[in-house]
């Protein structure tokens, strides 16, 4: 590079320009003065009559209604909403009420009928290279025909039937067939494993699995349909179970229980010809599982009206989609990020969506790089982990590649450290492309905080809350913090895709999320700060969920697959800080009678833990201990383990038990 650099930050003519910010700390970047001139946002900020992002910001808040039916509005409905907001069972909100739509109209029909008919819709490259891709016709007659096999087997309005496959065009389709006919999908994310998968098959009490043979990760095999026999062996709900044949491995087919997708799809009643189920905007669209702080993980329940015009909003806004992009969101369609922007609002927003099958450095650390210059991908979202992960590598593999066609960066999923920022915008944008650091969670459904790409930047933070959302950062009394202050992180006004409920259990729902602060507002449990102009820091979390790689895994999951192993009587396990991963899970354990602590068992409580919840979840270290600080009505202080891990002052410990 021939630009002179001074403290790591770049002295060069780009689109973003670089001035000191108010703490003289971080750099700020500026947006460019084109960019700024054709975005999305800047259109209808003009059309609103105003002059400035802050003005337009103002005016959201104080009339979010007007800001969400301005958006619903470019989507179709069969039948107009009545009320935008409907407060009279708080905090059980409801959005556009007496609205008929169905997500799937408007993701896939509307185009259908015009010249975007023809365009891509999906692109997906497997690990060995096989490339499939579905133009909107394609994906509208492929995504009818599973649809039509899902009626043929009884599936109808309301049912969930629970999606369990690798990273391939299935995966998607399989959701999107069941939201076209009005049946709410539960996916349980390929890369968890035995328990994790039949806790959820369980709670959902799905009759109907979908799973494929295996799946591909790093040239071998991840034998899904052996875990999903493992599963279902203990959970009595599931009567049929779809099999796709991805990896053409030899698996146990259960006759009168297992079918194949190929098979059912040659039937005549899988028509490509399926109407699309009319729902009501407050009609569930699915169920995702997320870690909570205790017990079983909790089934966010999303919907079809607010979770559209919300996911359709952001992305069109924050990641200033044009009808000539190619949008590549490098996260799992298994997980929130997946499901909200890698299927559901590129499809609203009219994109091309890129979906890659495998690991980003396979077989060589330049895989995603290289896929980015073969696709012309201009707009490339990920999280910080994998970042760093492929920063680890050097400069040389991404710079053999052409990468001029990226225009926008994003980063999800924890805060982006400083130093992957940097890299990220240098040597993958090339500073060319701002970096929209977008925060949000599996219940918001969509962004909250981000910038858009009119917004300085301030490399770790996400900005500032989006249009039309109300966030603030207060005291445990709901009284707001002073700028630069640690607070929690609430959410003041309900918005279109929040969480309706948690599935089966709506006093869970309450009293997480809104009894915790006082006022009904919506409480994140995240810890963070907002700077002197307003820009929010996220800290971290302040329960005992665990980000490991931006994956949200709860203390207690990974706490009953080791007590489920004969050798545990006792486990507690934390996070603690980590360089690729971000986190790393850390684990006490406490063994039963006869059991002697070795290497050995160490490594076999590492593969138990991973057999049961997945290789995310495989725990960094397991240390044998004979007791763990616990507060007197018997509550594992894990707080106290983890300053005593990082050799911190354990802090008030008047509730140990003494
Ligand atoms: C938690 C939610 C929804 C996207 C993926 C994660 C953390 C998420 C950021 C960010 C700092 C972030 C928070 C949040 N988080 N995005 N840009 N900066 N932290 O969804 O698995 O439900 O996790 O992820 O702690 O509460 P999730």
């Amino acid at each position: 590079m021939s630009e002179t650099q001074t403290d790591g930050v770049v002295e060069a003519p780009s689109t973003i320009s670089k001035s000191k910010s108010s703490n003289g700390v971080e750099g700020v970047y500026m947006p460019n003065d084109a960019v700024v001139e054709n975005a999305n946002i800047t259109a209808y900020m003009r059309s609103k009559g105003f002059s400035t992002y802050d003005e337009l910001y103002q005016w959201s808040i104080k009339n979010p209604e007007e800001f969400w039916t301005d958006h619903a509005s470019e989507l179709e409905w069969f039948q107009p909403w009545e009320k935008v907001l409907d407060e009279s069972k708080a905090p059980f909100y409801k959005w556009f009420v007496g609205g008929k739509t169905n997500i799937i109209y408007n993701a896939i029909d509307r185009h259908v009928k015009t010249w975007r008919r023809n365009k891509l819709a999906l692109i997906w490259e497997g690990e060995d290279g096989t490339l499939r891709t579905y133009s909107y016709h394609l994906l509208n007659r492929e995504v009818s025909k599973i649809a039509n096999v899902l009626k043929s087997m009884g599936v109808k309005k309301g049912d969930i039937v629970t999606i369990y496959l690798p990273r391939i065009p299935e995966l998607p389709l399989c959701m999107l067939a069941c939201a076209k006919i009005g049946a709410m999908h539960s996916v349980v994310y390929g890369g968890f494993s035995v328990e994790a998968l039949a806790d959820r098959i369980d709670d959902s009490k799905s009759r109907v699995l979908i799973t494929a043979d295996s799946g591909f990760m790093r040239g071998k095999f991840v034998e899904l349909k052996k875990i999903a026999d493992e599963a279902i062996a203990r959970t009595p709900s599931v009567q049929t179970c779809i099999v796709v044949r991805r990896t053409g491995q030899d698996i146990n087919m259960e006759s009168g229980r297992d079918l194949w997708l190929h098979d059912l799809l040659a039937l005549p009643i899988a028509s490509a010809h399926c109407e699309t189920e009319p729902m009501d905007a407050e009609d569930p669209l699915f169920i995702l599982y997320t870690s909570g702080t205790t017990g079983r993980p909790k089934g966010v329940v999303h919907t079809h009206g607010g979770y559209m015009v919300g996911t359709y909003t952001t992305l069109k806004h924050v990641f200033d989609i044009k009808e000539e992009d190619r949008w590549w969101c490098a996260a799992d369609p298994g997980w929130i990020t997946g499901h909200s922007y890698i299927v559901y609002s590129p499809l609203l927003t009219g994109t091309t969506s890129f979906i890659y099958e495998g690991a980003p450095n396979y077989p060589y650390p330049d895989r995603w790089w290289s896929m980015i210059a073969k696709y012309g991908i201009s707009i490339l979202y990920t999280a910080p982990t994998a970042i760093r992960g492929l920063m680890r590598f050097g400069e040389a593999w991404p710079s053999r590649h052409d990468l001029s066609t990226l225009r926008l960066l994003g980063s999800v999923g924890e805060p982006i450290n400083p130093e992957a920022w940097r890299w990220y915008h240098q040597v993958i944008g090339h500073e060319q492309c701002p970096i929209m650091d977008t925060w949000w969670q599996t219940e918001t459904g969509h962004f909250m905080i981000t910038p858009t790409p009119v917004l300085p930047l301030k490399p770790g933070s996400a900005t500032r809350p989006f249009l039309g959302i109300d966030i603030d950062v207060v005291h445990e009394d709901g009284s707001s913090c002073e700028a630069n202050e640690d607070g929690l992180l609430i959410i003041k006004r309900p918005w279109p895709g929040m969480l309706r409920t948690i599935l089966n259990d709506p006093d869970r729902y309450v009293t997480t999320y809104f009894e915790k602060v006082p006022g009904g507002v919506y409480t994140v449990g995240d810890s963070a700060r907002k700077d002197e102009d307003g820009y929010i820091w996220i800290i971290g979390r302040l329960d005992d969920v665990i980000k490991v790689s931006g994956y949200r895994l709860g203390t207690a999951e990974v706490e009953s697959a080791l007590v489920s192993h004969s050798a545990v009587a006792e486990a507690a396990a934390i996070g603690l800080p980590h360089e690729l991963k971000g986190n790393a899970i850390h684990t006490f354990v406490i063994l039963r009678e006869g059991y002697e602590g070795s290497q050995q068992l160490e490594d076999e409580l590492k593969a138990h833990v991973g057999h049961e919840m997945g290789p995310i979840a495989r725990p960094e270290r397991v240390e044998f201990v004979t007791s763990l600080p616990k507060t007197r009505s018997g509550k594992i202080m894990r707080r106290v383990l983890k300053a005593q891990a990082l050799g911190q002052d354990v802090g008030d410990i008047s509730t140990l038990e003494s």
